[in-house]
């Protein structure tokens, strides 16, 4: 096994992680369980770091093995919150639900009530996966001329109607073991009662409150009210956040279900807000939304097979088109960092984010062609690109150039004993959605109608793009790019992961199940290894800086092999187990990026 050292992390602007001697080691007690905070080679029995503080939560990869229970987030707390379910005998799915409502209280910024998103479930017990899909729909009154292209993306207009908790209940129904209100309670207490701010929500807290809107828009008031420090004071990690209306909120839908949210005072509040800005969800609308119980799309990989979300997310589909593809172009045959197999990736997202505008929708609005996950079809596309030149994203399709996206999602991965596994990832589109906190209901309201295409037929070079599939229409749910995928081999699970990150998700994504299948690196290499993105528009290579693997005679060579190149400082957040198929050992890895926690037993 390569083992990959912290020190070969270069990239001048990604900061590095701090020293083993910084961590403390309070998990001792947990038996066969061990955490090591990054540094793969300070192997088994180097445990976690404690209490977040600003010197141990630098981006540290942080990882865990288990035997029993694992659950990978963004938080601590809401990770300890699933880890605590499956202690008291939950499967996989209740875990994951009481994850989800946890991080609605722990990592607001992506953790939600108001936003949607997609749970993959894996039951490990000879029954089929399903993807529960509890995207948002555009409201009744929504129409396909409603946003102009100076529309703003913080109003009431752009929320669309909130899919999760519907979401959540339908999953705990269909899978969950115990009670609904056991999963929901320890987030109200949570909220209640307050929890440790660590650096990274401190961070993106400070973030919101100081964007120029939020400091005195009429609209934030509730945001600043909800989430302001006393004396709009800087929030510090180990500072401690309460949030009394949002425990309130939790409390009433652990105690009368999800149809509280929908039909009770939440619902009611909702309403008033959209009242209150010219917003356009009604109760109709809430009454009306439904989760669906969806077929996963299915691709094969080097003798493994894919699961992700099929559309209304683009996720699955365009994975699973990249690794049939990456098969027949057989990648492995050049080293993981060299410009041809860096090409490769480059060339084969070009053509699957160019299918992804042309045909990607709702399915109940839209008819999506089969053959995009045919790999008869990903050898058309290979037979049709050079692997020494960069085709232009434009002779692809002309016409159809795309948007750019915004910023904050989060995903995590939960595996059980049974070896039932769950891939979710949820979201309120940006980072804090509209940055509307409901009235007295302390939750946030995403803003996921600019997921839809604005603008009908009308495209630019920058990034609109106005093809119909993704056109709104009223019910309508917007595209996604949320890509929640299961890897499975002989029916049992070997792999989970997400990542947040709008489109790069999908070459995020594809990026992790590369490096694990296809280049056999360990886990943590395979997520701290540097990304790249290509969208087909705007035509551009973007790669993690990384001066070691994404060196300078790397970009220079892919330059002159046609590429437009620019580095970025950072792209996605992969929260992943990986599950030994001998030994059952599950093994949980966060990112380092945006920080995050495994918890397992
Ligand atoms: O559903 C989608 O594809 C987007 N709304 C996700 C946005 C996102 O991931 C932003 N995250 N970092």
């Amino acid at each position: 096994m390569r083992m990959h050292r912290a020190s070969q992390w270069v990239g001048s602007t990604v900061p590095r992680s701090p020293r083993p001697l910084q961590y403390v080691f309070p998990a001792l007690a947990m038996g066969t369980a061990v955490v090591c905070c990054l540094m793969p080679w300070l192997q088994p029995g180097i445990l976690s770091a404690q209490e977040p503080s600003a010197a141990s939560s630098v981006n540290a990869l942080h990882q865990m093995r288990g035997q029993q229970g694992m659950v990978v987030s963004a938080s601590r707390p809401a990770s300890e919150v699933g880890r605590k379910v499956i202690q008291d005998g939950g499967n996989a799915v209740d875990a994951a639900v009481s994850v989800a409502f946890a991080l609605a209280v722990t990592w607001p910024e992506a953790g939600n009530l108001g936003g949607g998103g997609f749970m993959m479930v894996h039951p490990g017990d000879g029954r089929p996966a399903v993807c529960v899909d509890y995207r948002e729909t555009a409201p009744r009154a929504a129409t396909k001329t409603m946003f102009g292209p100076r529309d703003g993306r913080h109003t009431h207009k752009i929320v669309g109607v909130p899919g999760t908790v519907r979401g959540l209940a339908l999953a705990q129904q269909k899978f969950g073991t115990l009670p609904w209100k056991r999963l929901v309670m320890p987030s109200a207490r949570l909220a209640a009662e307050g929890f440790t701010v660590d650096r990274h929500l401190a961070g993106s807290l400070n973030g919101v409150l100081r964007s120029r809107g939020v400091r005195s828009g009429e609209r934030f008031a509730e945001l600043r009210r909800v989430y302001g420090k006393p004396n709009a004071e800087n929030w510090r990690a180990g500072d401690r956040l309460v949030l009394p209306d949002l425990a309130a909120t939790l409390t009433q839908i652990a105690e009368e279900g999800a149809d509280a949210f929908y039909r009770g005072r939440p619902a009611a509040q909702l309403v008033a807000e959209m009242r209150r800005g010219d917003g356009l969800i009604t109760a109709a609308d809430l009454d009306e939304y439904q989760a669906r119980v969806r077929e996963p799309i299915r691709g094969s990989f080097r003798g493994y097979q894919v699961l992700g979300p099929p559309p209304p997310s683009s996720g699955g589909i365009c994975v699973v088109q990249a690794l049939h593809l990456l098969e027949a172009a057989n990648l492995k045959q050049y080293d993981r960092y060299s410009q041809e197999a860096v090409h490769l990736l480059a060339e084969t997202s070009r053509r699957i984010f160019c299918d992804r505008a042309r045909h990607l929708g709702d399915p109940d609005f839209v008819s999506v062609p089969a053959r995009l996950t045919d790999p008869e079809y990903a050898r058309e596309l290979l037979q049709q690109m050079s692997r020494k030149r960069a085709t232009a994203s434009e002779a692809l399709a002309p016409d159809i150039p795309l948007a750019g996206e915004s910023e904050s999602t989060t995903h995590f991965s939960v595996v059980d004993g049974a070896g039932m596994a769950v891939s979710n990832t949820y979201t309120l589109e940006a980072s804090w959605g509209s940055r509307i906190v409901v009235k007295g209901a302390g939750f946030l309201l995403n803003n996921e109608m600019g997921d839809f295409n604005w603008v009908p037929g009308e495209t630019n070079r920058r990034g609109r793009i106005g093809t119909k599939a993704n056109l709104i229409a009223p019910g309508k749910r917007m595209l996604s790019s949320q890509s929640p995928v299961i890897v499975t081999r002989e029916g049992r699970a070997v792999l989970v992961a997400g990542s947040p990150g709008g489109r790069t998700i999908i070459n995020t994504v594809i990026g992790v199940l590369v490096n694990t299948l296809e280049y056999q690196m360990s886990l943590p290499e395979a997520v701290d290894a540097p990304r790249m993105h290509h969208q087909w528009f705007p035509d551009q290579l973007t790669l993690e800086a990384d001066s070691q693997r994404h060196s300078s005679e790397l970009v220079t060579a892919l330059k002159a092999m046609g590429h437009t190149v620019r580095l970025r400082r950072q792209q996605g957040s992969v929260h992943a187990i990986q599950i030994d198929p001998d030994t059952g050992t599950l093994h949980g890895v966060a990112d380092r990026r945006r920080g995050g926690h495994a918890a397992g037993f």
